[in-house]
């Protein structure tokens, strides 16, 4: 895949610095250039909440991080990048005088995408020498988690430089979608901006406050919007009768008298100082990083969610973190399967606070799921890869006896070891400890038995010669050790 080795951040702000975040933590070295005296400050907030946010998203390996380093100038930042994301202030003048800057001092084949939220590519480009390899970048805040970046090419813009950018953000869990026609505002802002003026109207008309608005759309089309959009939605609005009852229905209710789209509300003092109050009793309480958690947080649960969705396989954006997680494992140095005499460490973590319960603990089932985890990282280590998996073999865990001892805390660092125990390879029987790193304290336990299935088949069939020629000398290894004292109990037998 086209890897981004450098990527070069003009203009470190809420998107510039997101941008940084979601390379950085892609594995790519990173420089930004931002004459804002407290651009460090700000990004090293927005790092850190990107990475609480990564910790939550996924237990694939994530790259080693890129560095990130602040420049004196933009020459010097955008210098060795092969893409560079300009997110300064929406101002034509501006962005066309930057975007030449970049133009001269950067490599003549280095991407060059803008973030604009609206402006067009083919103005933006006007004065480039080599305006080709310029088109729309746009994302969606926060530029870390959101996957979409929608792509716009400009009159000068090669068509292999669109379909090379969307190639180089699946590389870092970002999907580019190519829109056919340059137009303000692209796809996404202009459907958000006839909402904004209709939400405006709502509220200047005191038809209901900004809560009650928020609380429409939270309650209930938003839901529906994070996993199926606006056309599949309404497919099913429709009924048996699908689509074309559905448009007949409620396609004579676009003339009806209660949509105020194409006018637009007196955006005067008055309305701002009603929209500011309501705001503020509304969400005042709460600073903004407290709310950017906030929000990262219910990202993640319904990403992950997502995930899940379509019986496994993933969903919408669940889909795309899947693709990403597939791409992650691929590309991640494989661990050495080191036949060595003693356990294997194959997990460490930190827990992350949506892994703690009401009694202020790590949740029951993450113990499970670190083991099952550490049994991934153990298949992986064979050779039982996305590939294999595919191909129509993989281990299903068949048995799994969880002990728990001793309590993990928000924020313990975290191992698992797994010794494995005496079988054919067919079946892996393995005995696995969780401990806390600060003082290798025991936490859990789990004796645990996977069987290699054709899953085509299904039906348990002996692995390929090439999983069994790592795993077997790992058993064997393991075979000189003695068996924990563990193995083998009954749920309730005493200590
Ligand atoms: N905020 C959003 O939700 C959002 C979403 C998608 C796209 N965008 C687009 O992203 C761009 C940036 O928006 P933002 O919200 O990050 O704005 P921002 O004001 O938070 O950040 C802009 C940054 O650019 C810096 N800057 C100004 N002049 C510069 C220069 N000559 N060189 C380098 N840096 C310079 C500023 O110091 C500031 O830190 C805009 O084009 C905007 O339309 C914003």
């Amino acid at each position: 895949m086209a890897r981004i080795s450098k990527a070069a951040c003009i203009g470190g702000g809420v998107i510039g610095g997101a941008w940084a975040a979601r390379f950085v933590l892609a594995g790519i070295d990173t420089k930004i250039f931002d004459p804002h005296p407290e651009a460090q400050r700000l990004i090293s907030e927005v790092m850190a909440n990107a990475e609480r946010a990564y910790k939550m998203l996924t237990r694939a390996p994530l790259p080693v991080k890129g560095t990130l380093n602040f420049s004196e100038s933009l020459e010097e930042a955008v210098r060795g990048a092969e893409w560079i994301q300009e997110s300064v202030p929406e101002r034509l003048d501006l962005k066309r005088s930057v975007l030449a800057q970049i133009d001269i001092a950067a490599d003549p084949k280095a991407l060059i995408g803008s973030s604009t939220s609206g402006l067009i590519p083919t103005d933006l480009q006007r004065d480039m020498k080599h305006p080709e390899r310029m088109f729309v970048a746009h994302p969606y805040n926060p530029v870390y988690l959101l996957p979409l970046v929608e792509l716009v090419g400009g009159e000068k813009t090669a068509r292999a430089v669109l379909e090379d950018a969307k190639a180089k953000l699946a590389t870092v869990g970002m999907t580019g979608l190519i829109i056919n026609k340059e137009i303000d505002a692209f796809v996404g802002d202009r459907l958000l901006e006839a909402f904004w003026r209709e939400a405006l109207w709502l509220i200047k008309d005191d038809i209901c406050d900004t809560e009650t608005l928020d609380n429409v759309i939270r309650y209930s089309f938003g839901l529906r919007w994070a996993q199926m959009g606006l056309f599949e939605t309404y497919r099913i609005a429709g009924g048996e009768a699908g689509m074309r009852d559905f448009l007949s229905k409620y396609g004579p209710s676009l003339s009806w008298p209660w949509t105020k789209l194409t006018d637009v509300v007196d955006f005067d003092d008055a309305l701002v100082e009603k929209i500011a109050v309501q705001s503020d009793a509304q969400s005042g309480q709460r600073g903004i990083r407290e709310l950017e958690r906030i929000r990262d947080q219910n990202l993640v649960g319904i990403m992950q969610a997502l995930k899940a969705g379509d019986e496994g396989r993933g969903w919408g954006a669940g889909r795309l973190l899947s693709d990403y997680e597939a791409h992650l494992w691929k590309t991640a140095p494989k661990p050495q399967a080191n036949p060595a005499k003693e356990p294997l460490k194959l997990l460490e973590l930190r827990v992350p606070s949506a892994w703690i319960d009401y009694n202020g603990h790590m949740t029951e089932y993450r113990y499970t799921q670190c083991f099952a985890d550490a049994s991934d990282a153990l298949l992986q280590m064979v050779g039982v890869d996305a590939d294999y998996v595919k191909a129509g073999h993989s281990y299903y865990t068949v048995e799994s006896h969880v002990r728990l001892l001793a309590e993990a805390k928000l924020g313990d660092a975290l191992y698992v070891k797994a010794q494995l125990l005496p079988s054919d390879g067919k079946k892996i029987h393995s005995f696995m400890g969780l401990y806390r790193a600060s003082d290798d304290t025991l936490l859990s336990t789990c004796e645990h038995l996977m069987l290699h299935v054709s899953s085509k088949e299904s039906r348990s069939v002996p692995p390929l010669p090439a999983v069994m020629m790592k795993l077997k000398p790992l058993i064997e290894a393991h075979a000189v050790l003695p068996a924990p004292d563990a193995v083998g109990r009954s749920v309730g037998q005493r200590k």
